[in-house]
């Protein structure tokens, strides 16, 4: 019977695995309710009185051998090494990996990005610090007009001549800037608001600017890119719609609406009982605007739109709180590995 547990001992010793259905095995070949050492104690009953200290003192040992063989094996899978294995095996299976996922903004942009490259569209970016110019005055907001109010500014300096980027159509400007017509971008990017943050609004958020400048561009332009957009976005049956609206910088300015639908009660919350969902803004490039840049606006028209990522990234993943797409819980961005 010695003989048998040392054979158990010298087993036990060298097994080593980092599956843990294979130590789970190993645990019920010698723990189990008809394992190894239930067996062992069996015999021992049998055993001479005289050698019983002697055995039960290499039964005791096995038994501890093997349950702290079980523990260090288990946190070697847990932290994806074998600590008792040779550590320079370079031949030892690795550990788990934890492959991290898109974060749904990126995921929606990228789609964006994707939509809008199939028919022409560069992208481009700029700064999230911008200057007065480019983030109003450009853009047609004269000093002191309501127009400002619209977006709740986190100005950098008492004067107000720096702020935190209030919408992407600054890049609008920079593109203008720098290049001549035909132009064809679309500037995703981050904005900057100081609004109370809440389920619906955050002070940081993303945005996709769109511009299109060329000889004879049209409303119908506009309207049939945005068509295309939103049906390879939400499916080929999607209806748009374009509600009159203002902005400084288009004229004729509108929002666009998608039709969502009426099927649940959900769709009659988030469509506030229209069926109708706000996606973006948009308009006419402003002549004041193209004339600000040096593009002339008896040559050249164009149209510009721009949307919020995150707004889509919620309808698109059904997701309620916009918070969550900031504070980075592992639950929650996990939920995206498979996402596209
Ligand atoms: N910049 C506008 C906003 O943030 C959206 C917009 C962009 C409207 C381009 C028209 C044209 O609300």
């Amino acid at each position: 019977m010695l003989e048998k547990i040392k054979e158990y001992l010298k087993n036990v010793d060298s097994f080593s695995s980092f599956a843990e259905e294979e130590i789970e095995n190993f645990r019920i070949k010698y723990l189990g309710r008809k394992g190894i050492i239930k067996d062992l104690m069996e015999d021992f009953k049998q055993v001479d009185n005289k050698l019983k200290p002697e055995l039960g003192k290499v039964i005791n040992e096995l038994k501890s051998k093997i349950n702290s063989k079980i523990e260090t094996l288990k946190s070697g899978v847990k932290t994806g090494e074998n600590k008792e294995g040779d550590e320079n095996d370079l031949t030892r299976p690795a550990g788990e990996t934890n492959p991290g996922s898109r974060h749904p903004v990126s995921l929606v942009r990228q789609e964006i990005i994707d939509i809008f490259s199939r028919i022409g569209f560069t992208v481009s970016t700029g700064p999230e610090i911008e200057d007065d110019w480019h983030n109003f005055s450009a853009l047609n907001f004269p000093k002191e007009h309501p127009a400002r109010d619209m977006q709740d500014t986190f100005f950098l300096d008492d004067d107000q001549k720096m702020a935190l980027r209030t919408h992407t159509s600054s890049v609008q400007v920079r593109v203008m800037e720098n290049q001549k017509p035909p132009i064809r971008t679309i500037s995703p990017g981050r904005v900057f608001r100081n609004e109370a943050i809440s389920a619906r609004a955050h002070c940081i958020f993303h945005q996709v600017e769109g511009l299109y400048i060329d000889k004879e561009v049209s409303f119908a332009d506009l309207k049939q890119t945005l068509l295309y957009f939103a049906r390879e976005l939400f499916g080929e049956h999607t209806q748009i719609r374009l509600r009159p609206s203002y902005f400084p910088f288009t004229e004729p300015s509108a929002e666009m609406d998608i039709y969502w639908g009426l099927n649940s009660e959900a769709d009659y919350r988030i469509t506030k009982g229209t069926g109708w969902l706000e996606i973006m803004g948009c308009g006419m490039v402003d002549p004041n605007v193209l004339k600000n840049n040096g593009i002339d606006p008896k040559i050249y028209s164009g149209y510009a739109f721009g949307m919020g990522i995150e707004r889509i990234a919620m309808l698109k993943y059904q997701v309620k709180d916009l918070r969550l797409f900031f504070e980075n819980d592992v639950r929650f961005l996990k939920q995206f590995t498979s996402a596209y």
